[in-house]
């Protein structure tokens, strides 16, 4: 309101207009202005820092906007209003608590849950740490953000296929990122506002005052110290709620930034990789088989796991207790020779490395045009004895022929870093390797030799000079 009359008032009463109504009048606006313009400042500073979604809305940042977001189906549903999907669907009272806590747990004993769980082929993390305030304090930040595709937007069908499955649909493109930022990007357009037009009234005010026309006799950065110094108190608090909103702020946003390192999520099958790629020497691609062409590396179908379990059932009752988990999944029973009974219970392996949705990572490039090894990034695999997890950095420093980094695994930092670090190509084009760097090579040399000649100043070409620090590569 005051916002929108200020401007008016403004130029309703030009320095001409010179009449004493208008001078007490233009008083008492800018009097309550001062006021109001404080007092609503700061109200809105302390309900952008400090409401009670603040906690929900940092820990639904942390946790579960990896795979959720409010109004769009991702590697997990839209979360907006799902308690009340829940009741209305009949779960179990507080099943939805028990569901965030431990997935497994509430899909066991709630029938519902149960029928959730089948929602994607993969899995959700459990959050056991999580209490009930906490999980309520998610899920009403979650209610209380607008849904961008309200105002209208035809709902573009399930673009997965599984967002029928929960006979909802996918309804608007648009990530719910930025809604943060732009609340302090509004919050600095109004303060400018109120900045400009009380300074402006005031002017006029002065000019007013004074009987003259020399509105300009002081500049607007000498009028603002004249009224900040006026009111010392209010601009204090003001500055005092402005700074330590921010470092509130700042350090929520920081949290944001999921590190993950020693992330290990507990399996339905307790597969070791040490016995499988150590001792039995399987090649990683013959389970993870798309990592050389794709984007993904995949995980293996449980018709993999029984080309050889078929026959290998496990020598001590230890082994065969867990390889009968993979039998109870393919549907094999061991009776007699072996033979399929058609129950299969598909292996729901929790994701262990997750990216967020915005980010581009490929597999075969990294792989097979990089040559970079696996351990680079997942540690040794062979050597992995226990359902495999995000190896920190500092372990994988010391793995023999590692590019030493310094940021967390799986974070921005760490992928910039290596891109920074990494060479493609050592030394200049020499002529004796083929293909793909040879040509890059010499389209850098025919274009530019002084930027060739600079790429190579420290004996290499990074991925980083390739481009390999643009946003739009890593980012959608
Ligand atoms: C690693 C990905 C992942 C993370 C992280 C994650 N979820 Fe999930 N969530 C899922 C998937 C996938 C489903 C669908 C169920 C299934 O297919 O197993 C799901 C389902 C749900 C459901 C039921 C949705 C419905 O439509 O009925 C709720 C509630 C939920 N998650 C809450 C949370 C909360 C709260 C967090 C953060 C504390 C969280 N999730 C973090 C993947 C995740
Ligand atoms: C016999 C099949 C098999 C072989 C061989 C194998 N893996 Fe796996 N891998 C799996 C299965 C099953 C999982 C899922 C269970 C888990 O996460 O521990 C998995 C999970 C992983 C994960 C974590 C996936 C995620 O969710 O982020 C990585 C990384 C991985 N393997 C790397 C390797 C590497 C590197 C090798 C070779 C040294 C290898 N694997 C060999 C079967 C295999
Ligand atoms: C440059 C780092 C890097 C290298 C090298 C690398 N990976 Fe990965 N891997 C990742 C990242 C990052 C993810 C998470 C991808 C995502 O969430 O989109 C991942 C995920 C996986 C997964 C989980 C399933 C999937 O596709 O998301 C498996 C399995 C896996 N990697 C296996 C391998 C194997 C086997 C190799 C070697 C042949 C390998 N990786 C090499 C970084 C790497
Ligand atoms: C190329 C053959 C091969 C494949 C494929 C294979 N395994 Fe195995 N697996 C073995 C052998 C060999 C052993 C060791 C058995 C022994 O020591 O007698 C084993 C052992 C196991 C064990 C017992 C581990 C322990 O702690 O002792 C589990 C569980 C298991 N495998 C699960 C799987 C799963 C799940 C898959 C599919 C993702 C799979 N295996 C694929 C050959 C294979
Ligand atoms: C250990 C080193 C290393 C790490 C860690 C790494 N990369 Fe890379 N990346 C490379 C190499 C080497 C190439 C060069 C491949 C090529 O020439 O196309 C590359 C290329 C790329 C490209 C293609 C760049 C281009 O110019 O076309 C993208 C996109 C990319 N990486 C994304 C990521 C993301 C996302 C992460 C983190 C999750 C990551 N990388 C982590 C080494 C790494
Ligand atoms: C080599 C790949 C790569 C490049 C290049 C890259 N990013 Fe990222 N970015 C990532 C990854 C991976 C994440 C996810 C990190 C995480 O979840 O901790 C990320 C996350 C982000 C985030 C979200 C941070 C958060 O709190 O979740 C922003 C914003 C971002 N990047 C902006 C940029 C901008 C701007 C650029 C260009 C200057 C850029 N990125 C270039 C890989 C990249």
């Amino acid at each position: 309101m005051i916002i929108l009359i200020l401007p008016v008032s403004n130029g309703v009463f030009s320095h001409t207009t010179k009449n004493l109504f208008m001078k007490i009048f233009i008083n008492q606006v800018f009097k309550s202005v001062n006021k109001w313009a404080l007092a609503t400042l700061t109200m809105l500073l302390f309900a952008g820092s400090f409401n009670a979604n603040a906690q929900g809305e940092g820990l639904f940042k942390a946790k579960c906007a990896t795979c959720h977001q409010p109004h769009k189906n991702g590697t997990g549903p839209k979360l907006f209003q799902v308690r009340k999907k829940w009741s209305d669907g009949g779960a179990k009272e507080g099943s939805i608590y028990q569901w965030v806590n431990n997935w497994q747990a509430a899909a066991a004993s709630d029938p519902y849950a149960q029928t959730v769980s089948t929602w994607a082929a993969s899995a959700m993390q459990a959050f056991p740490e999580l209490k009930k305030e906490e999980i309520d304090a998610i899920l009403d930040y979650v209610d209380s953000t607008p849904d961008p595709a309200a105002a209208g937007a035809a709902g573009g069908g399930a673009a997965d296929g599984s967002g029928d499955a929960m006979g909802e649909s996918n309804m608007s493109e648009e990530t719910e990122e930025g809604s943060f930022s732009w609340v302090w990007i509004l919050l600095g357009v109004i303060f400018a506002v109120i900045i400009g037009a009380v300074s402006g009234v005031r002017r006029q005010l002065k000019a007013a005052l004074n009987e003259t026309n020399d509105a300009d006799e002081q500049s607007y950065l000498q009028e603002f110290k004249t009224w900040a110094w006026n009111n010392k108190i209010y601009v204090g608090i003001t500055s005092l709620v402005l700074v330590f909103s921010l470092i509130v702020s700042l350090v929520l946003s920081l949290g944001d930034i999921g590190v993950v390192e020693d992330y290990q999520p507990s399996q339905p099958i307790e597969f070791p990789h040490d016995i499988h790629a150590g001792v039995n020497g399987i090649d990683c691609k013959y389970c993870h088989n798309s990592v050389t062409k794709s984007k993904s590396a995949g995980l293996p179908s449980v018709n993999v796991c029984m080309n050889c379990h078929k026959q290998v059932n496990g020598r001590t009752p230890a082994q065969q207790e867990k390889i009968k988990a993979v039998y109870e999944a393919a549907g094999w029973s061991t009776e007699g020779a072996g033979s399929y009974t058609s129950h299969t219970k598909p292996i729901k392996w929790n994701k262990v490395h997750v990216l967020p949705d915005h980010v581009y990572f490929n597999h075969s490039q990294h792989v097979v045009v990089g040559g970079v090894d696996c351990k680079q990034c997942h540690g040794d695999m062979t050597k992995q004895k226990e359902t495999a997890r995000v190896v920190p950095v500092g372990e994988l420093n010391k793995i023999e022929g590692n590019i030493p980094l310094t940021r967390p695994t799986l974070t921005m930092g760490w992928c910039i870093e290596c891109h920074g670090e990494k060479a493609i190509q050592e030394g200049p084009l020499d002529g004796k390797k083929d293909g793909y760097y040879d040509e890059i090579h010499r389209r850098l040399l025919n274009n530019d030799k002084s930027l060739y000649n600079k790429y190579l100043d420290d004996g290499k070409v990074t991925v980083k000079e390739l481009g390999g620090w643009e946003c739009a590569k890593c980012h959608y």
